[in-house]
């Protein structure tokens, strides 16, 4: 027996034409259901499913290349060391030759029947970007109903329109399609950190994009639970300022730097607390106090400076302390150098005060970004 030839096969296959990118974070029983209704969407070819899964405990990563290997619609891409919504949606653009790509929610809030209309008004030229909005007219939401998410949703909406100068309901939306090609030339350039991705895109592109709303139904969560709850208003926040200051002081040292301000307070208060109540001599109460700023530090940095690598298994974040705490003797060491060098040159205590503050700030920064929140 012959085997056809290879060009006869590939002309019965319709060509890649759209990515279904799915991050992922303990999404495990969502994802098989997901693929069905993907397919019952869309029919049988031309599209694929890039599952970008964060290294998730609950074997996300395994179940989809348990899909995989029996439909090769399905491909996985598993990360390890690396966390967020944004980044994966990124990581996904450049690792599919489909031409268009849509991002969506794993947890079926969206529904993928949406995709057939967005994909068609992205292709025929009506939009730049095809967005599912949940405050469009004719949207409709399920369960999400917490007033002060939906009052934050809101806020955050006005805010993001006049930031990015386009005209969208639901800026926030995790449910969006483009060309590919689009997508892939602003990532260079998008925020490391933060922020919802198509806002991201939307805001970080010169020439204005140009988008439909498509109103959608966001369902309740099939299963599993929200991981962005709490995060969303601080990343918009982190977001928002990246592309505002971010080139002139970049978004990550000037989180690191208010923590260490708050760190000054927390110092503060453990000090007067050990000096006047538990009258305790000085050079204990400030030892004592030394160890709690960094330990809040520590714990503040690790929550929010860096929760794109947060440090979560017990060994690993009593070691993150220690290193920590190495590192800011160093910094506190150039700190008390650099002051007293200035200060013995004939400046102004205070200005020498500042001057060690800053460059003491600058070396925990470097030393801690590599050393304990590093890879
Ligand atoms: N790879 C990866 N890494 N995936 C993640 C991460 C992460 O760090 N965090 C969340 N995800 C995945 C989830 O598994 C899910 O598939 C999708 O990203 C959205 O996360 P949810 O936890 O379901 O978010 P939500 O439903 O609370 O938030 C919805 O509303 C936001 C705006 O208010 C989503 O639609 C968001 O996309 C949207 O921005
Ligand atoms: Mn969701």
């Amino acid at each position: 027996m012959t085997r056809p030839a290879q060009v006869s096969t590939r002309s019965t296959i319709a060509p890649l034409d759209l990515a279904i990118i799915l991050p992922t974070l303990n999404e495990r029983d969502n994802l098989a259901p997901l693929v069905e209704r993907i397919e019952r969407a869309l029919g049988p070819a031309g599209w694929e499913v890039l599952i970008v899964d964060d290294n998730s405990a609950d074997g996300t990563a395994e179940e989809a290349r348990r899909l995989a290997l029996v439909d090769p619609r399905v491909r996985v891409i598993q990360r390890i060391g690396r966390r967020g919504l944004s980044s994966a949606a990124i990581e996904g653009f450049c690792a599919t030759a489909a031409p268009f790509a849509a991002v969506m929610d794993a947890d079926h809030q969206h529904d993928p029947q949406l995709l057939v209309a967005m994909l068609e008004a992205v292709r025929a030229g009506e939009a730049d970007v095809a967005v599912a909005s949940r405050f469009a007219e004719g949207a409709s939401t399920q369960e999400w109903g917490r007033p002060d998410r939906e009052k934050l949703s809101g806020m955050a909406n006005t805010l993001a329109r006049k930031l990015t100068g386009v005209e969208l309901s639901d800026p926030m939306s995790g449910y969006f399609l483009l060309r590919t090609e689009t997508a892939r030339q602003l990532a260079p350039r998008l925020s490391a950190i933060g922020f919802k991705i198509l806002l991201d895109l939307l805001a970080t592109s010169e020439r204005t994009l140009t988008v439909k709303d498509f109103p959608m139904n966001f369902s309740a969560r099939r299963s599993g639970e929200s991981k962005l709850d709490r995060a969303i208003a601080f990343d918009f926040l982190a977001g928002l300022y990246d592309k505002s200051f971010g080139r002139l002081i970049p978004t990550r040292f000037a989180m690191f730097g208010t923590v260490g301000a708050l760190g000054v307070l927390v110092h503060m208060a453990i000090l007067y607390l050990f000096l006047l109540v538990a009258s305790t001599n000085f050079s204990w109460s400030q030892a004592i106090a030394t160890f709690g700023a960094m330990t809040f530090n520590f714990w503040l940095n690790n929550f929010l400076t860096y929760r794109d690598r947060r440090l979560t298994e017990a060994g690993a974040v009593f070691r993150g302390w220690l290193s920590f705490i190495a590192a800011c003797s160093v910094g506190a060491f150039a700190n008390v150098a650099v002051a007293t060098t200035l200060f013995d040159r004939g400046l102004h205590e205070v200005a020498a005060a500042l001057v060690g503050i800053a460059i003491g700030s600058v070396w925990n920064y470097a030393l801690s970004s590599r050393f304990v929140w590093g890879r």
